[in-house]
């Protein structure tokens, strides 16, 4: 079965990851943090990466253009389909030689083992099942495979973390699924990766709200 045949058997199952009015905002929002820094972490979370890459939920494929050149190839996995036409249009222009596919994290369209490294942006928060997702992910990786990620993060701040626990339900519903307290790096540990660089900073991609712990990483699946 190849990489398409995979693809459309899992695009059933992605109807569930559909967020019009999320896809929409998001379009806004990552260009306005992008130009205030997002696009530096981009470039940082990327630098040096090489051999056959997947990106997990690459949304509208915002990473495409900070891709090195020392990288064979990226596969980027995106359910939603708002964002997958515009990440299809960014591929196109992206130096790198980047494939769009449909597909989700629960499931991914890879073989076991085929990829050198994998790269989860800002999706680790929003997968519905973290563990299972980073299972996926730690499957199609090669043994000593790495996974590079640039995540938003449960606070170090106990009182700051209850805040965002019971922020948790409302934000989820606006903010297509995603979870404001989830410690990632954690679980990244318990998925069986081992954390060889992790940088740890306050990032504030929306004005109107408060600055939220951002990490950028390289991992190595163990
Ligand atoms: C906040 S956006 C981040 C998009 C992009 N990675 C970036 O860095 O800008 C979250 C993304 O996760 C995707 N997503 C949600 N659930 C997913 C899943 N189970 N598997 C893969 N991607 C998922 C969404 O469709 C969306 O593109």
């Amino acid at each position: 079965m190849g990489r398409q045949d995979t693809a459309m058997t899992t695009m059933a199952g992605t109807k569930d990851f559909q967020h019009p009015r999320f896809a929409k905002l998001y379009l806004a929002v990552a260009d306005r943090a992008d130009r205030i820094g997002g696009a530096v972490h981009r470039g940082r979370l990327l630098s040096g990466l090489t051999g056959a890459v997947i990106e997990v939920g690459a949304g509208q494929g915002r990473n495409f253009a900070h891709y090195p050149d020392t990288v064979d190839s990226v596969v980027a996995v995106e359910p939603d389909d708002t964002l997958r036409g515009h990440a299809e249009h960014a591929a196109v222009r992206a130096p790198a030689s980047i494939t769009v596919v449909v597909g989700h994290a629960d499931a991914l369209p890879a073989y076991t083992g085929e990829f050198d490294a994998a790269v989860a942006s800002l999706v680790l928060c929003t997968v519905p099942r973290l563990e299972h997702a980073l299972a996926e992910i730690s499957r199609v990786l090669r043994p000593g495979g790495v996974l590079r990620f640039y995540e938003h993060i449960r606070s170090g701040n106990p009182t700051y973390g209850r805040l965002q626990d019971l922020l948790e339900p409302v934000w989820s519903r606006v903010g297509g699924g995603c979870h404001p307290n989830r410690d990632t790096v954690t679980a990244i540990e318990s998925a069986g990766f081992r954390i060889e660089e992790l940088d740890r900073f306050p990032f504030k991609p929306v004005s109107y709200l408060p600055a939220f712990t951002h990490v950028i990483g390289r991992a190595t699946k163990t």
